[in-house]
Order: C-alpha cells, then structure tokens, then sequence
C-alpha cells in the first residue's frame, strides 16, 4: 500500500473514533424529549446481581431512580412482563447520574411471590447503555437495615 493511501486509511479511523466518541449523528437513536432514560427489567426474585431474565418479570412494582444530590429523580411502574421505561429531563451530567443514582424497588418481593421477603428492597446500580439511555447493572435484595 502506498503511503498516501495509509495516511488516507488512518484519517479514517480516527473520524470513526472521534464521532463514536462525540455521540454525534448518525449515532443517535430518535428523538423522545428527554435527557435520560432508564429502561430495564425488574426480576421477582431475592438473589444478587440478578440479570434479565433470571427470574420471572415482577409485574406492578414501582421503581423509583434515587440519586445522592436529587439532581434528578423518577419513578416508573413494571408492566405485566416486569419491564419499566422512565424519561427525565435533567441538568445532570450523564457521568453524574450513572455514579450518583440507583433504582430502587420499593414494592415488596411477597407481591410477586409470597413466598419471598415481605421486607427489604429491590436496588441496582445504572450502566450507560447507548446514548442517553441506561439499564439496571443487575438487582440485588438489600434486607432491611436492623435498628
Ligand atoms: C423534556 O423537555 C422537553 C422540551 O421542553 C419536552 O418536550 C419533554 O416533554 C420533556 N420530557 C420530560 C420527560 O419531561
Ligand atoms: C430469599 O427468600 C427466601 C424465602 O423467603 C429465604 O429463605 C432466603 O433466605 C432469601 N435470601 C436472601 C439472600 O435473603
């Protein structure tokens, strides 16, 4: 390969690279009128770090994104499959709210199955999916604090 045509090739890798790092066009998936999404499956289960599907969906349980410096908050309730989607509009950064906040599941594992804890909560942490859209890293059950 010529020379030129290396440069021409390396000039290439870095556009690429400089636009997946800029999340700019054509990257971007259709406007929905939010800064932050967070979507993802909540599991009827008390195990730890629980991925989608691990467990059937817990339907009608009310996930609430807490965040340490309520920069931003929401709340979205499961459907009958255990999914939710939420969209926030925020002033947060994006790097602030994957650190700062976490999903919690403040309806009780007994609704889903009576034969799991009618005490403590559901809660994961978020990862940045694509965009401005985030997903639970996975549910844990945190037994209530005892005092
Ligand atoms: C966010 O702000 C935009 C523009 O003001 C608005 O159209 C949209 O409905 C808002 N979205 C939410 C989830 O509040
Ligand atoms: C999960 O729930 C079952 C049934 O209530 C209980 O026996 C078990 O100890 C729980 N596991 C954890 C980690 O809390």
């Amino acid at each position: 390969m010529a020379s030129s045509q290396i440069l021409v090739a390396v000039i290439g890798v870095v556009a690429v690279a400089s636009v997946i790092a800029s999340g700019a066009p054509p990257l971007q998936p259709p406007r929905i009128g939010a800064d932050v999404v967070v979507m993802g499956y909540v599991p009827c289960n008390n195990g730890t770090s629980m991925k989608t599907g691990s467990a059937p969906g817990f339907p009608n349980a009310v996930v609430q994104l807490q965040c340490a410096d309520d920069a931003v908050a929401g709340s979205a309730t499961t459907d009958g499959r255990g999914w939710f989607r939420m969209a926030m509009n925020t002033t947060a950064t994006l790097s602030s709210v994957a650190i700062g906040c976490e999903l919690v599941v403040a309806t009780p594992l007994a609704s889903c199955d009576a034969a799991l804890p009618a005490t403590g909560t559901l809660e994961s942490g978020l990862r940045l999916l694509v965009s401005m859209v985030f997903f639970p890293r996975g549910f844990s059950y945190v037994a209530p604090a005892l005092d």
